[in-house]
């Protein structure tokens, strides 16, 4: 195998759309700092019945559809999530029940917060190299709205629920698909974005609910230099190392946590924006969610040859670029 080509994708939202000015009567906040501040306006909430899991099933089988592929095709399920309904099973186990995926085929999920559908790439890569099979499905998968507190306006209306599927081929062509990764963590950044409870350090008590310790907390001001400066740094150089510049970029692909910080990735590779790709006025940050979700918007407008570089940055700290080279026009629907 020489390379992973991208050859569908997929793509679920939960049922509830939820507008900044909603949010503005129940926090302190309002329809212009949110605007202004992140570029975000409304998102997707999950409601009773949908889940990380639904969600991501949704997704995979709208991507296995549109590949014209069986389930007996597929040779591994990997799910990025850290909103996964259950500590365990996992969501995988739960997408190869649903879309009937041979038994005798690995499925996992993976955590590495907003990096996660970058990572989940080079699982799925490994395990084809290593174990064999053509085909394998990369899910990215969250429902934030289940972890952030509701009364916390610096993160309640940064999040949203979704889920995308990209279905992936080994491939012996090497001008096609995936040329190069760069997957980096930094555990410097633990204590600004993190949950305080529920795993096994701190179980659920009284206490850690009644001090509302099962929520997301973040450092948003901390996180947001090491973005700009992680994203930034990564995506300049898997660029100059596989001679990509301005002229040659067709699309950006950047985590969707604040449009501030994509602009500045976008400046320091003089991308303009026309070529990046930003659903995050609609969604919000749905972490491992966020990459899949913007190949499904955009697949309309991708040409076979275009160069695109994704870019990810998420609590960990981890972060990552991939140059990947797209392998068909339009969209398969
Ligand atoms: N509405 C109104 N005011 C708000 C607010 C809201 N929703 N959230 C925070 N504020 C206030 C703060 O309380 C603060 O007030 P103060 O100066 O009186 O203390 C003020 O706005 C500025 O807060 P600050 O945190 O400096 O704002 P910011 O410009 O950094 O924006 C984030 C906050 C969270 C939007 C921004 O820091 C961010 O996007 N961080 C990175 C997120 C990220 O990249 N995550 C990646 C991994 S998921």
């Amino acid at each position: 195998m020489k390379g992973l080509r991208l050859i569908a994708t997929g793509g679920a939202l939960p049922g509830r759309t939820v507008t900044n000015e909603e949010l503005s009567r129940t926090v302190d906040t309002s329809d212009e700092w949110i605007t202004t501040r992140t570029g975000i306006r409304t998102r997707h909430y999950c409601t009773e019945g949908e889940n990380a899991a639904t969600l991501a099933i949704a997704a995979a089988k709208q991507a296995l559809q549109r590949s014209g592929l069986a389930p007996a095709d597929i040779a591994c399920c990997v799910c990025a999530t850290l909103s996964a309904p259950d500590a365990t099973p996992s969501v995988a186990c739960q997408v190869q029940a649903a879309l009937g995926l041979p038994e005798n085929r690995p499925a996992l999920d993976i955590n590495a917060a907003c990096s996660g559908f970058l990572y989940g790439m080079a699982v799925a890569r490994g395990m084809l190299t290593t174990l064999g099979g053509q085909y394998a499905l990369v899910i990215g998968c969250e429902a934030l709205s289940r972890l952030m507190d509701p009364a916390d306006r610096s993160t309640c209306v940064l999040f949203g629920d979704g889920a995308g599927a990209v279905l992936v081929e080994a491939t012996e062509e090497e001008n096609v698909g995936v040329q190069n990764s760069y997957l980096r963590t930094d555990g410097q950044g633990l204590p600004f974005l993190h949950m305080k409870a529920g795993g096994s350090v701190c179980p659920p008590s009284h206490f850690t609910v009644d001090h509302r310790l099962h929520y997301l907390y973040q450092e948003g001001r901390t996180v947001f230099k090491y973005a700009v400066s992680n994203m930034s740094d990564i995506t300049a150089t898997i660029a100059e190392k596989n001679g990509l510049n301005k002229d040659n970029i067709d699309w950006v692909i950047p985590h969707q946590a604040n449009l501030r910080i994509i602009d500045a990735v976008a400046s320091r590779l003089e991308v303009p924006l026309d070529k990046v790709m930003i659903n995050i006025q609609r969604y919000g940050n749905t972490s491992g969610a966020t990459l899949p979700l913007c190949l499904w918007d955009y697949e309309k407008q991708l040409k076979k040859g275009d160069n695109l570089i994704f870019t990810a940055f998420g609590a960990g700290f981890t972060y990552g670029a991939v140059y990947v080279k797209w392998g068909y026009d339009g969209s398969k629907r």
